[in-house]
């Protein structure tokens, strides 16, 4: 903390929450772009800020990505978490398992003393599939479920560099580039306006389901994704933004 001080990290903590209308920005030291550490850092102050909002018998919805999952590394026991609940936000968009939200919320939940719900769908679907498999009683049951938390963990993702990961097809990235995609968010994608310019067809929390009452946490750094975290937050400013210095800094020297 004294470190953050002697960094000059608090200024531009107070700095960006003015820019972006965000309630609360933690920056941690380095450029996650480029060591990993610096995703950890991140994690362990999700997990702070985690620990000192959850209430006993909370339900926490999580996103996928490689941050996320490098969040959910760092959770540790604690007798608030260990009552609560952590579901998978979405379906799992085409990730390696590894950064899908059914394993980032079963890896919070182990590593809390928590319990947790999988959601057995698969990643891209049919209008047709869609629409039977959301009343199908199990699935119902664990959207029902998300539908209730009050707490989002999520990442942002650079939209090129999501859609590549997902092996999009070659039309989709065209429209992507067409229309200036640049910000990527639980499978929607903004401009820079913050406009969304595609969403993608998964079962789960939608971005319009995101009202007041929910308590969002919004996790991504790296000098790459500065770009993409202002266009996400144009749309909707998090209540909690955790960053890096390098992201913090592409941010405000942005415009
Ligand atoms: O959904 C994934 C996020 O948008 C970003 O993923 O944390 O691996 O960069 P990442």
């Amino acid at each position: 903390e004294m470190m953050k001080e002697i960094l000059g990290l608090r200024a531009l903590e107070t700095e960006l929450e003015q820019k972006l209308g965000v309630t609360k920005v933690v920056i941690v030291p380095g450029n996650s772009d480029e060591e990993d550490w610096v995703k950890q850092e991140m994690g362990q102050a999700c997990v702070r800020e985690l620990k000192s909002i959850i209430i006993p018998s909370s339900v926490v919805a999580v996103m996928g990505g490689t941050t996320l999952a490098a969040v959910a590394q760092m959770m540790t026991p604690d007798p608030k978490v260990s009552q609560s609940i952590f579901v998978p936000a979405r379906g799992g968009l085409g990730e390696r398992v590894e950064n899908q939200a059914n394993t980032i919320s079963a890896e919070f939940a182990d590593r809390a003393g928590a319990e947790y719900r999988l959601m057995h769908v698969p990643d891209q679907l049919s209008e047709e599939a869609y629409s039977s498999l959301v009343l199908e009683p199990s699935v119902k049951e664990i959207l029902d479920l998300i539908k209730t938390s009050r707490i989002l963990l999520h990442g942002i993702g650079d939209a090129t560099r999501m859609a590549a990961r997902r092996s999009s097809e070659e039309p989709f990235m065209n429209k992507l580039k067409r229309e200036h995609a640049v910000a990527e968010a639980f499978g929607y994608y903004f401009n820079q306006t913050g406009e969304i310019i595609h969403k993608q067809r998964t079962i789960g929390l939608q971005l319009d389901e995101l009202d007041a009452g929910k308590h969002v946490i919004s996790v991504a750094g790296g000098a790459s994704k500065a770009n993409a975290i202002a266009a996400y937050m144009k749309h909707r400013p998090s209540d909690v933004l955790i960053t890096d210095e390098a992201a913090a800094k592409g941010l405000l020297h942005n415009e």
